[in-house]
């Protein structure tokens, strides 16, 4: 089947692209209220697109009549927000978090996940949470009804039980964060396996590498 994008309806096109590109992420984003609490919601238009400089992006729809959802309004005031990943442990309580509710509620309180007050940026991370980046915002493109938010990482907590002895590599046996498939599914990536080039394949990058200017 075809389906042409220029006159397609939105939501079809939300129905089409996230249920063919799957699996994604979910970043639970905690960003700082107005009034001072914390607020927190969960965003699968999210991912990580650069290490230098360290950007990920958070796609962040509108509400109706125009009004902005709460953590894009707060990451806009403050510049600042942290990405806490999401696991099979935290799973029912982020969707808690994924309720559409007044900017007055504290969603981390509401959902019963504990706030840590972040190291660099005025918002909390979430302790339970396998791993946390706090963000400052790079950039934020705008479109009407939806902001496409640029973070840059500026510190990154990974849970020790989650790394190896020489805090080097991720133990996939232990990390294995909960990503979104179409409509209310979701998978943990419990069936991992390893992918390599052959010898032959190497050899070749190493020749077109090599002949790279340095
Ligand atoms: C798993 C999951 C993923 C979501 N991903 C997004 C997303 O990428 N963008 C978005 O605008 N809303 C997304 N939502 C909906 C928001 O989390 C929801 O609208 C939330 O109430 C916004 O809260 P806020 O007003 O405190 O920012 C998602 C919800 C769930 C449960």
């Amino acid at each position: 089947m075809e389906f042409d994008f220029r006159t397609l309806q939105a939501s079809d096109r939300y129905r089409l692209l996230t249920s063919f590109v799957v699996p994604r992420p979910i970043a639970l984003v905690t960003t700082r209220a107005l009034s001072g609490h914390d607020n927190a919601a969960p965003m699968s238009f999210f991912n990580v697109f650069a290490q230098e400089p360290p950007i990920l992006i958070l796609g962040i729809q509108g509400r109706s009549g125009g009004v902005e959802k709460d953590t894009t309004a707060n990451l806009r005031r403050t510049g600042e927000f942290v990405v806490n990943m999401v696991d099979a442990g935290i799973a029912d309580r982020m969707i808690i978090c994924g309720t559409s509710l007044a900017p007055e509620v504290d969603e981390l309180k509401l959902a019963g996940l504990t706030a840590i007050p972040a190291l660099q940026v005025d918002a909390a991370r979430v302790a339970e949470s396998p791993c946390a980046m706090e963000c400052r915002v790079e950039q934020i493109i705008d479109y009407p009804g939806r902001a496409i938010v640029l973070g840059r990482v500026v510190q990154m907590h990974v849970r020790d039980d989650c790394l190896d002895a020489a805090g080097r590599y991720v133990l996939p046996e232990v990390y294995q964060p909960l990503a979104r498939l179409h409509a209310d599914n979701y998978i943990i990536p419990d069936r991992q396996f390893q992918l390599k080039k052959s010898a032959e394949m190497l050899a070749a990058e190493a020749e077109f590498l090599a002949g790279l200017p340095k």
